[in-house]
């Protein structure tokens, strides 16, 4: 569809950035952006129309759009050939070999790289800055460089996909990122831009590099000073990545857990400081702070625990953000004891209620809440009884 369209428009149309670098290493990357020698937005409401999509956002100012095709498909479309009025009364001035320059402006080189969709040459590799050579030798390399000077974000980018693909940062990339580091340049990223990364660096499959990049390099400590990435970090992380069953019943994202555990060390106070920054909101900390005291009781009792209403009963008051904590944290029977919870007790619900308690002739009150409590338990320890067992109990 692509390729019609811009063979429609008459344009030169290129797949540009994560997407190609993505192909290459033979990894699925959804995010399709599309650069366009010619008018962006045309060529947006085009290929709106070629695929039935919903709609186009587009931003005249900067010539691009966003095609949203469904909920699960958006395309971004920039344009790169601008045509400017170089006098009010000249005629318009196209700059040439802006994809060159377009790409330039890019972070590495393994990002750098264009694939050409339109007509002419379908599929062919625009790589003007050996992109393809460093996806092969696995090396992020920056364009020039001023790079971490204009975007000091950068930085902490390069970090995210060394760790992702496993790869090195090259040698001069590296000594140009510590020196805009050891300069000051990081504290120009706003925390908004930080978390962003962070983000995705701990919501991906490998971030173990990136967080030893981020403890090397002081900037976990920028977080809060009482943050260092430990061996007891790494292996909470290498659990929460093997717990997505459990993430998901619990509906917690996983980069949101790996957060908790980097933050385990602070204590209320630090903890509400660290998400002023981040902007989350206040009452936010709530639903995962938990003072060590209590913590260890409820890791204590929770490992012995045998009886279902007895692991309801502890866990029935703890947020799910702390039962994943403490899965984490926990040993095979706390394990055990979670899973039970959270995939069967969590939801369960009395067969009986107040309202056969009134029809056995009792009158309603506050010890009405003691008895179907004692039921409910009972319940529970006994998950083959009916109804019909839990009525004669309740007669009791
Ligand atoms: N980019 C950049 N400098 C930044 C952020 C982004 O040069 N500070 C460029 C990169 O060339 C990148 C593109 O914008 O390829 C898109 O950015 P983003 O979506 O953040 O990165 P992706 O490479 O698509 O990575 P991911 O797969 O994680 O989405």
């Amino acid at each position: 569809s692509i390729r019609e369209t811009a063979a429609r428009e008459g344009v030169k149309a290129y797949l540009v950035g994560g997407i190609v670098r993505d192909i290459i290493l033979g990894i699925k990357n959804e995010d399709i952006d599309i650069v366009v020698e010619g008018n962006g937005i045309e060529f947006a409401k085009s290929l709106c129309e070629t695929l039935g999509g919903r709609k186009v956002v587009s931003h005249e100012k900067f010539k691009t759009a966003v095609v949203v095709v469904d909920d699960e498909l958006k395309i971004d479309v920039a344009t790169s050939r601008v045509e400017y009025y170089e006098y009010p009364t000249s005629l318009p001035t196209v700059e040439y070999g802006s994809l060159r320059e377009d790409m330039f402006r890019r972070d590495f080189t393994i990002n750098s790289l264009a694939l050409e969709v339109d007509n002419n040459r379908f599929g062919d590799l625009v790589d003007y800055f050996n992109g393809y050579r460093d996806i092969r030798d696995k090396k992020i390399r920056i364009l020039h460089n001023l790079s971490f000077i204009e975007d000091p974000t950068r930085i902490i980018r390069a970090f995210r996909f060394a760790s992702r693909y496993g790869f090195d940062i090259a040698e001069e990339t590296e000594r140009l990122l510590q020196d805009s580091i050891e300069n000051g340049f990081l504290k120009r990223v706003s925390w908004p831009r930080v978390k962003t990364e962070l983000k995705i660096i701990l919501g991906d499959r490998r971030p173990h590099r990136a967080l030893e990049y981020l403890e090397k390099y002081g900037i976990l400590k920028t977080i809060h000073p009482k943050i260092s990435y430990s061996s007891r970090m790494k292996s909470q992380i290498e659990k929460t990545a093997d717990s997505k069953k459990l993430l998901d019943t619990l509906g917690l994202e996983k980069w949101m857990v790996n957060f908790l555990v980097v933050l385990e060390n602070l204590n209320s106070d630090e903890l509400d400081l660290v998400f002023n920054k981040f902007g989350f909101s206040g009452s936010f900390r709530k639903k995962y702070h938990l003072g060590s005291t209590k913590r260890k009781k409820i890791l204590e009792e929770l490992s012995i625990a045998r009886k279902n209403s007895r692991i309801y009963d502890i866990l029935k008051e703890v947020t799910n953000e702390i039962i994943v904590l403490l899965y984490l944290e926990g040993n095979r029977e706390l394990k055990e004891n979670i899973e039970k919870y959270v995939y069967t007790l969590r939801d369960a619900e009395c067969m009986v209620g107040g309202r056969d308690l009134i029809e056995m002739g009792e009158a309603p009150g506050d010890h009405f809440k003691d008895i179907l409590k004692d039921v409910f338990y009972f319940q529970l320890d006994n998950p083959g009884s009916g109804r019909e067992e839990l009525l004669e109990i309740l007669e009791e």
